[in-house]
C-alpha cells in the first residue's frame, strides 16, 4: 500500500511516496505508522507526538484530508473508512503554517489563548483556608471542555479560519474562553467574553466541522453558542451578529414563525448597507428565488404556539 506524504523541507513543498506490505500497516496506529516509515524507511520525516495515548495532543495530522488524533487511530479503521484504499494522502493540519513535514506553529494559536485569558480570576470569597468548592453540576457544566487536549483537529477543519483567518480564533480557543466563563469561580465570566467578542465570535459560519471532528467529543461549536449567550446577556449586543441573532428569534417567537429573509437582513445589518445590496435582491427576485411581498409574512406555522412556549421554558430553564 502506497502512503503519500505531503513533505516541507523549509523551502519547498513536494510529495514523496512510501511503499508499505499489508503486514507492516495492520495492527498499526496512525503515528505508529509514521514511526515505522521513519525507523525503517526515512530518518528524514518529521512529526511530533509525545504521549501516545490522547493525552498531549501533539500527534494530529490529515489523512485524505481529515483530521485525526494519530496515536488514537487504528490503521484497521481508517483502512475500513477509506473502503481499502491503495493509497492514503498524509498532510499537516490545515489552518496552521507548515514548519516542517507534519509539524506546525502552534505560536499563533497560543497567543490566541493568552487573549482570551484562559487562568481563571477566583471570586473574592474563595481564598487559600477555605478554598474553590464546586457542586457536581457546576463541575459538569465545564467537565467536557476541560478534556481539550489542544489538539487542533477541530482547527484543522473550520472553514471560518479557511475562508479568513484574519478575524477569527481557533475553535478551541472559545472552548477555553467558555470553560472559564462558565466555571461557577470565576469572579467575572466578561474577562473571557469579552475578548472573544472582539476577536470573532459572531463570525463562526455554524459549519459544525470542529465538533463532528473532535476526538474527544468536544463540541466549540456549542460552546461559541454559549458564549454568544453569555455575551448578549451581558450587554454585548451591539453589532451585526447579535441583531441576526435577536432578529431570528423574533422571527420565530413574535412573527408567524417563519423565517423572513427580508426583514432579517433589514434588522441584522440594517437599511443603509442593505441598501447597496440591491443588485443582489433583484437577481434573486429576477431568478424567482425571493419574493419582496414576503415581507408582509405569511400564515401562521403549524404548531407555533407549542414552539413558542418551548422557548419559553428553554429561557426560564437557563435563567434558574
Ligand atoms: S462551527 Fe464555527 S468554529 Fe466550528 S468549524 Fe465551523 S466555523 Fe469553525
Ligand atoms: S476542542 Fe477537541 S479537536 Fe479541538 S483542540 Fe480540543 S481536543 Fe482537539
Ligand atoms: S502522542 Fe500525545 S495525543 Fe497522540
Amino acid at each position: 500500500m502506497k502512503f503519500i506524504i505531503d513533505r516541507f523541507d523549509g523551502q519547498q513543498k513536494y510529495k514523496q511516496a512510501y511503499e508499505l506490505s499489508m503486514d507492516e500497516v495492520k495492527g498499526q496506529t496512525l503515528l505508529s505508522l509514521l514511526q515505522h516509515i521513519k525507523r525503517t524507511q526515512d530518518i528524514t520525516l518529521n512529526f511530533t507526538a509525545a504521549c501516545r495515548m490522547a493525552i498531549c495532543g501533539a500527534c494530529a495530522v490529515r489523512v485524505n484530508g481529515h483530521s485525526y488524533l494519530a496515536c488514537d487511530t487504528k490503521m484497521e479503521e481508517l483502512l475500513e473508512e477509506y473502503k481499502n484504499p491503495s493509497s492514503m494522502t498524509i498532510s499537516p493540519l490545515n489552518n496552521f503554517r507548515v514548519i516542517s513535514d507534519l509539524v506546525v506553529d502552534w505560536e499563533p494559536s497560543i497567543e490566541n489563548l493568552r487573549k482570551i485569558k484562559p487562568t481563571i480570576t477566583p471570586q473574592e470569597a474563595f481564598s487559600n483556608k477555605h478554598g474553590c468548592k464546586q457542586t457536581q453540576e457546576e463541575v459538569n457544566r465545564i467537565k467536557k471542555q476541560w478534556d481539550c487536549i489542544l489538539c487542533g483537529c477541530c482547527a484543522s477543519e473550520c472553514n471560518k479560519l479557511e475562508a479568513d483567518a484574519s478575524d477569527y480564533m481557533q475553535p478551541f480557543v472559545f472552548t477555553h474562553a467558555y470553560r472559564a466563563a462558565a466555571d461557577s469561580r470565576s469572579k467575572d465570566p466578561m474577562i473571557h467574553v469579552k475578548p472573544s467578542v472582539m476577536n470573532g465570535l459572531w463570525n463562526c459560519v455554524h459549519c459544525q466541522e470542529c465538533a463532528d471532528r473532535c476526538p474527544k467529543g468536544i463540541s466549540s461549536f456549542s460552546d461559541i453558542a454559549n458564549l454568544r449567550v453569555k455575551a448578549v446577556a451581558n450587554g454585548l449586543d451591539e453589532g451585526e451578529g447579535p441583531g441576526h441573532a435577536t432578529a431570528f428569534l423574533t422571527d420565530i417567537v413574535e412573527g408567524t414563525g417563519r423565517l423572513n429573509e427580508i426583514k432579517l437582513a433589514l434588522r441584522s445589518e440594517g437599511v443603509i448597507k442593505n441598501m447597496g445590496k440591491m443588485d443582489i435582491a433583484f437577481n434573486l427576485m429576477g431568478a424567482g428565488k425571493m419574493n419582496p411581498l414576503h415581507i408582509f409574512e405569511g400564515d401562521e406555522i403549524e404548531g407555533h404556539e407549542d414552539l413558542v412556549k418551548m422557548i419559553k421554558a428553554a429561557r426560564a430553564a437557563s435563567k434558574e
